[in-house]
Protein backbone atom coordinates (compact mmCIF):
# COMPACT_ATOMS: atom_id res chain seq x y z
CA UNK A 1 0.00 0.00 0.00
CA UNK A 2 1.06 3.75 -0.63
CA UNK A 3 1.15 6.13 2.12
CA UNK A 4 -2.23 8.57 1.23
CA UNK A 5 -1.76 11.87 -1.05
CA UNK A 6 1.74 13.30 -2.28
CA UNK A 7 4.93 14.47 -1.62
CA UNK A 8 6.21 11.38 0.35
CA UNK A 9 10.09 10.38 -0.41
CA UNK A 10 10.94 7.07 -0.11
CA UNK A 11 13.29 6.37 3.17
CA UNK A 12 13.82 2.67 3.25
CA UNK A 13 13.30 -0.64 1.83
CA UNK A 14 13.54 -2.68 5.03
CA UNK A 15 13.88 -6.65 5.76
CA UNK A 16 10.13 -7.69 6.45
CA UNK A 17 8.61 -6.78 3.06
CA UNK A 18 7.59 -2.90 4.53
CA UNK A 19 8.56 0.13 2.61
CA UNK A 20 9.01 3.19 5.17
CA UNK A 21 8.43 6.78 3.77
CA UNK A 22 8.84 10.17 4.79
CA UNK A 23 6.59 13.70 4.43
CA UNK A 24 7.85 16.12 7.14
CA UNK A 25 7.33 15.15 10.27
CA UNK A 26 5.58 12.13 9.79
CA UNK A 27 6.63 8.43 8.75
CA UNK A 28 4.91 6.31 6.76
CA UNK A 29 5.28 2.35 7.07
CA UNK A 30 3.80 0.38 4.58
CA UNK A 31 2.97 -2.96 3.65
CA UNK A 32 0.89 -5.50 1.21
CA UNK A 33 -1.85 -7.54 2.28
CA UNK A 34 0.16 -10.21 3.18
CA UNK A 35 1.91 -8.06 5.94
CA UNK A 36 -0.86 -6.26 7.67
CA UNK A 37 -0.88 -8.87 10.81
CA UNK A 38 2.62 -8.13 11.67
CA UNK A 39 2.02 -4.39 10.97
CA UNK A 40 -0.87 -4.52 12.85
CA UNK A 41 1.47 -5.98 15.81
CA UNK A 42 3.55 -3.07 15.47
CA UNK A 43 1.24 -0.18 15.55
CA UNK A 44 -0.15 -1.93 19.27
CA UNK A 45 3.55 -1.97 20.72
CA UNK A 46 4.51 1.70 19.27
CA UNK A 47 0.76 2.61 21.27
CA UNK A 48 1.66 0.73 24.47
CA UNK A 49 5.41 2.45 24.67
CA UNK A 50 4.05 5.65 24.11
CA UNK A 51 2.15 5.25 27.20
CA UNK A 52 4.91 4.21 29.49
CA UNK A 53 7.49 7.26 29.14
CA UNK A 54 9.87 5.17 28.00
CA UNK A 55 10.63 7.83 24.46
CA UNK A 56 9.23 6.69 20.87
CA UNK A 57 7.29 7.86 18.39
CA UNK A 58 3.50 8.38 18.43
CA UNK A 59 1.22 6.62 16.32
CA UNK A 60 -0.75 9.06 14.32
CA UNK A 61 -2.87 7.09 12.10
CA UNK A 62 -2.87 3.88 10.68
CA UNK A 63 -4.69 2.89 7.21
CA UNK A 64 -5.91 -0.42 6.12
CA UNK A 65 -7.79 -2.23 3.30
CA UNK A 66 -8.23 -5.68 2.61
CA UNK A 67 -7.04 -5.41 -1.49
CA UNK A 68 -4.01 -3.05 -0.83
CA UNK A 69 -2.11 -4.17 2.44
CA UNK A 70 -1.67 -1.04 5.52
CA UNK A 71 -0.16 2.13 6.35
CA UNK A 72 1.54 2.48 9.73
CA UNK A 73 1.94 6.51 10.14
CA UNK A 74 4.12 7.55 13.55
CA UNK A 75 5.41 10.84 14.37
CA UNK A 76 8.79 11.59 13.44
CA UNK A 77 11.35 10.82 16.10
CA UNK A 78 13.92 13.74 16.95
CA UNK A 79 17.62 13.39 17.11
CA UNK A 80 19.96 10.95 15.05
CA UNK A 81 20.14 7.48 14.62
CA UNK A 82 22.67 5.68 16.20
CA UNK A 83 24.23 4.63 13.08
CA UNK A 84 25.01 8.48 11.94
CA UNK A 85 26.83 9.55 15.48
CA UNK A 86 30.95 10.43 15.18
CA UNK A 87 33.10 8.48 16.81
CA UNK A 88 33.91 11.43 19.30
CA UNK A 89 30.02 10.66 20.90
CA UNK A 90 29.99 7.02 21.10
CA UNK A 91 31.60 6.78 24.34
CA UNK A 92 28.26 8.43 26.28
CA UNK A 93 25.93 7.51 23.36
CA UNK A 94 26.98 4.11 24.79
CA UNK A 95 25.73 4.91 28.14
CA UNK A 96 22.21 6.65 27.24
CA UNK A 97 21.81 3.68 25.15
CA UNK A 98 22.40 1.73 28.17
CA UNK A 99 20.43 3.67 30.25
CA UNK A 100 16.93 3.25 28.02
CA UNK A 101 17.51 -0.06 27.79
CA UNK A 102 18.05 -0.55 31.59
CA UNK A 103 14.62 1.63 32.28
CA UNK A 104 12.89 -0.15 29.36
CA UNK A 105 13.60 -3.76 31.00
CA UNK A 106 12.11 -2.16 34.28
CA UNK A 107 8.92 -1.44 33.34
CA UNK A 108 5.80 -3.78 34.38
CA UNK A 109 2.62 -4.47 32.36
CA UNK A 110 3.35 -5.53 29.18
CA UNK A 111 0.51 -7.03 27.12
CA UNK A 112 3.23 -8.64 24.39
CA UNK A 113 5.11 -12.05 25.16
CA UNK A 114 7.91 -13.04 22.52
CA UNK A 115 8.74 -16.55 24.70
CA UNK A 116 12.12 -17.98 23.40
CA UNK A 117 10.46 -21.39 22.06
CA UNK A 118 8.72 -19.38 19.88
CA UNK A 119 11.94 -17.19 18.36
CA UNK A 120 13.24 -20.89 18.01
CA UNK A 121 10.28 -21.62 15.91
CA UNK A 122 10.72 -19.12 13.95
CA UNK A 123 14.47 -19.89 13.06
CA UNK A 124 14.01 -23.36 12.54
CA UNK A 125 11.32 -22.06 9.92
CA UNK A 126 13.86 -20.23 8.42
CA UNK A 127 16.32 -22.61 8.01
CA UNK A 128 13.40 -25.18 6.90
CA UNK A 129 12.67 -22.70 3.48
CA UNK A 130 17.00 -22.22 2.90
CA UNK A 131 16.18 -18.13 3.78
CA UNK A 132 18.85 -17.78 6.59
CA UNK A 133 20.73 -14.34 4.41
CA UNK A 134 24.19 -15.14 5.04
CA UNK A 135 25.22 -11.20 5.19
CA UNK A 136 24.00 -11.62 8.78
CA UNK A 137 26.36 -13.88 9.79
CA UNK A 138 30.21 -14.10 11.02
CA UNK A 139 32.92 -15.84 8.88
CA UNK A 140 33.19 -18.36 11.59
CA UNK A 141 29.14 -19.21 11.27
CA UNK A 142 29.52 -19.26 7.61
CA UNK A 143 31.69 -22.23 7.47
CA UNK A 144 28.66 -24.43 9.19
CA UNK A 145 25.33 -25.39 7.33
CA UNK A 146 22.12 -23.62 8.82
CA UNK A 147 20.95 -26.13 10.19
CA UNK A 148 24.18 -27.27 12.38
CA UNK A 149 24.01 -23.22 13.63
CA UNK A 150 20.34 -23.75 14.27
CA UNK A 151 21.30 -27.48 16.36
CA UNK A 152 23.92 -25.38 18.76
CA UNK A 153 21.05 -22.64 19.19
CA UNK A 154 18.65 -25.55 20.56
CA UNK A 155 21.33 -27.59 22.33
CA UNK A 156 21.94 -24.32 24.17
CA UNK A 157 18.71 -23.38 24.74
CA UNK A 158 18.29 -25.54 27.48
CA UNK A 159 20.57 -23.03 29.71
CA UNK A 160 19.18 -20.03 28.49
CA UNK A 161 15.62 -21.34 29.75
CA UNK A 162 16.95 -22.23 33.24
CA UNK A 163 18.40 -18.57 33.78
CA UNK A 164 15.50 -16.80 32.04
CA UNK A 165 14.89 -13.27 32.57
CA UNK A 166 12.39 -12.03 31.24
CA UNK A 167 11.53 -8.44 30.70
CA UNK A 168 10.62 -5.92 28.50
CA UNK A 169 12.58 -6.62 25.52
CA UNK A 170 12.82 -4.15 22.11
CA UNK A 171 13.83 -7.01 20.25
CA UNK A 172 15.82 -5.50 17.44
CA UNK A 173 17.98 -3.39 19.32
CA UNK A 174 20.12 -2.04 17.05
CA UNK A 175 22.24 1.08 16.58
CA UNK A 176 19.97 2.56 13.42
CA UNK A 177 17.04 1.32 15.42
CA UNK A 178 17.90 4.21 18.30
CA UNK A 179 17.74 7.91 18.06
CA UNK A 180 19.93 9.61 20.24
CA UNK A 181 20.11 13.78 20.95
CA UNK A 182 23.56 14.53 19.04
CA UNK A 183 24.60 17.73 22.40
CA UNK A 184 23.62 15.31 25.11
CA UNK A 185 23.50 12.27 23.91
CA UNK A 186 20.90 11.15 25.73
CA UNK A 187 18.11 8.59 23.73
CA UNK A 188 15.02 10.64 21.94
CA UNK A 189 13.25 7.32 21.26
CA UNK A 190 13.36 3.61 20.44
CA UNK A 191 12.08 2.76 16.97
CA UNK A 192 10.79 -0.32 14.83
CA UNK A 193 9.43 -1.90 17.69
CA UNK A 194 7.73 -4.96 15.39
CA UNK A 195 9.75 -7.22 18.21
CA UNK A 196 8.59 -6.08 21.32
CA UNK A 197 7.87 -7.97 24.00
CA UNK A 198 8.77 -10.23 26.90
CA UNK A 199 11.50 -12.24 26.42
CA UNK A 200 14.99 -12.57 28.18
CA UNK A 201 16.81 -9.17 28.76
CA UNK A 202 19.88 -10.68 26.70
CA UNK A 203 17.61 -10.51 23.41
CA UNK A 204 18.61 -6.67 23.75
CA UNK A 205 22.25 -7.09 25.30
CA UNK A 206 23.89 -9.14 22.70
CA UNK A 207 22.33 -7.45 19.80
CA UNK A 208 23.24 -3.93 21.71
CA UNK A 209 26.95 -5.19 22.41
CA UNK A 210 27.85 -6.74 18.81
CA UNK A 211 26.53 -3.88 17.44
CA UNK A 212 28.85 -1.59 19.51
CA UNK A 213 31.69 -3.75 19.19
CA UNK A 214 30.83 -4.12 14.98
CA UNK A 215 29.60 -0.49 14.23
CA UNK A 216 31.25 1.28 16.21
CA UNK A 217 34.96 -0.98 17.41
CA UNK A 218 33.75 -0.16 21.03
CA UNK A 219 34.43 -2.01 24.33
CA UNK A 220 30.76 -2.07 25.50
CA UNK A 221 31.83 -1.58 28.63
CA UNK A 222 30.67 1.82 29.56
CA UNK A 223 27.01 0.58 28.04
CA UNK A 224 27.16 -2.34 30.45
CA UNK A 225 28.01 -0.14 33.40
CA UNK A 226 25.09 2.33 32.24
CA UNK A 227 22.91 -0.73 31.98
CA UNK A 228 23.93 -1.97 35.78
CA UNK A 229 25.61 -5.08 34.69
CA UNK A 230 29.08 -5.89 35.79
CA UNK A 231 29.60 -9.18 34.53
CA UNK A 232 27.90 -10.09 31.58
CA UNK A 233 27.18 -14.11 31.09
CA UNK A 234 28.74 -14.27 28.27
CA UNK A 235 27.40 -17.51 27.21
CA UNK A 236 23.97 -15.84 26.92
CA UNK A 237 25.41 -13.16 24.89
CA UNK A 238 26.68 -15.79 22.51
CA UNK A 239 23.18 -17.54 22.50
CA UNK A 240 21.17 -14.42 21.51
CA UNK A 241 24.14 -13.23 18.99
CA UNK A 242 23.50 -16.20 17.22
CA UNK A 243 19.80 -17.28 17.61
CA UNK A 244 18.69 -13.62 16.00
CA UNK A 245 20.47 -13.63 12.51
CA UNK A 246 18.89 -17.07 11.74
CA UNK A 247 15.35 -15.24 12.48
CA UNK A 248 14.89 -12.73 9.38
CA UNK A 249 13.99 -14.50 6.39
N1 LIG B 1 9.11 7.50 13.62
C1 LIG B 1 10.32 7.59 13.04
N2 LIG B 1 11.13 8.62 13.40
C2 LIG B 1 12.35 8.75 12.81
N3 LIG B 1 12.84 7.92 11.87
C3 LIG B 1 12.07 6.90 11.49
C4 LIG B 1 10.78 6.67 12.05
N4 LIG B 1 10.26 5.57 11.47
C5 LIG B 1 11.18 5.14 10.58
N5 LIG B 1 12.26 5.93 10.57
C6 LIG B 1 13.44 5.81 9.69
O1 LIG B 1 13.18 4.83 8.71
C7 LIG B 1 14.07 3.72 8.83
C8 LIG B 1 13.30 2.42 8.59
O2 LIG B 1 12.28 2.28 9.57
P1 LIG B 1 12.12 0.93 10.41
O3 LIG B 1 13.41 0.61 11.06
O4 LIG B 1 10.92 1.05 11.25
O5 LIG B 1 11.80 -0.02 9.20
P2 LIG B 1 12.16 -1.51 8.84
O6 LIG B 1 11.36 -1.82 7.65
O7 LIG B 1 12.04 -2.37 10.02
O8 LIG B 1 13.61 -1.35 8.39
P3 LIG B 1 14.86 -2.24 8.70
O9 LIG B 1 14.52 -3.62 8.30
O10 LIG B 1 15.89 -1.55 7.83
O11 LIG B 1 15.12 -2.09 10.16
C9 LIG B 1 14.65 3.81 10.23
O12 LIG B 1 15.92 3.23 10.33
C10 LIG B 1 14.66 5.33 10.45
O13 LIG B 1 15.80 5.91 9.90
MG1 LIG C 1 14.92 -0.59 11.56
Amino acid sequence: MLPPGDDWSLVDVGESDTTVYRRGEVFAKCCGPSGVAELAAERDRVEWLAGTGIPGARVVDWLESSSDGACLLTSAVAGVPGGALPPSSYERAMRGFGVVLRELHALTDCPFERPLASVIDVAADVVRRDAVNPDFLTDEWRLLKPSELLDQVVAESPYVESVLEPVVCHGDACLPNVFFDPQTLEVTGLIDLGRLGISDRYTDLALAAIQLHDEWSADPAPFFEAYGLSEPDSRRLEFFRLLDPLTWG
